[in-house]
């Protein structure tokens, strides 16, 4: 299965290529700027619950080797959250760090998904085998939790940055419930057994 981890990683880089892609082409509709925000914004998002999808897919398919993907898919999901705030800073502000701190402290939306970014940043910090091993697996664990109210604050971000149409954050809600459901089955039947 040497092809599953490079097979994934193409994957994952299609959506920048795809925008880099309609950029070279000038096919980004006629707000660029607003375009590649959202459309990263949307990734960031969908990577957040892919990486959180790995294990209860890996448990329901039975099939091992998906571990493999969880910290890639992470990471990506950091990446592109990355991109998807660069992109704000750079192209829309053009990083006018006051307006930054501005919409920071005035926007709600804006000040959970700033939470949510800095709640992944140790995640992505502590991703490296040598972290993993100087903090010890439990610890590890519990850090790495962070990811659920990352990803609750992901989707509250979204639904209170739409006006009217909430059937697309609505989406987003209904997976990482079913997402973050599962793994509290999966700790109460833990409790249960001990
Ligand atoms: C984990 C962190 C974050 C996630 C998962 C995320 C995700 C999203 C999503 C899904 C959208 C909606 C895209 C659409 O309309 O289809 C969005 C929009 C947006 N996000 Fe984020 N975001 C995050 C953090 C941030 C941060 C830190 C900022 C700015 C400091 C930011 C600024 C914006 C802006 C300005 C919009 C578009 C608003 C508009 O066009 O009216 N986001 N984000």
């Amino acid at each position: 299965m040497r092809w599953l981890k490079p097979a994934a990683f193409a994957v994952a880089l299609l959506p920048l290529a795809w925008l880099l892609w309609r950029a070279g082409f000038g096919s980004l509709g006629v707000n660029p700027v607003e375009t590649i925000n959202r459309y990263l914004g949307d990734w960031a998002l969908r990577f957040l619950l892919i990486a959180l999808a790995v294990t209860p897919v890996r448990q329901w398919t039975g099939w091992p080797a998906l571990a493999r993907l969880r910290r890639m898919t992470g990471l990506f999901a950091f990446f592109y959250v990355c991109l998807h705030l660069a992109s704000y800073v750079g192209i829309d502000l053009f990083f006018d760090w006051a307006a930054l701190w501005a919409d920071v402290v005035k926007r709600n939306y804006i000040t959970l998904g700033m939470i949510a970014v800095l709640l992944l940043v140790p995640l992505a910090l502590t991703s490296t085998n040598g972290m993993i091993r100087r903090l010890g697996g439990a610890r590890w664990r519990r850090l790495h939790l962070l990811v659920f109210p990352a990803s609750i604050l992901g989707v509250a971000h979204f639904w209170m940055m739409v006006k009217a149409d909430i059937r697309e954050p609505l989406v987003y809600a209904v997976v990482l419930s079913v997402l973050l459901g599962w793994r509290l089955w999966g700790f109460a039947r833990r409790a249960q057994r001990a």
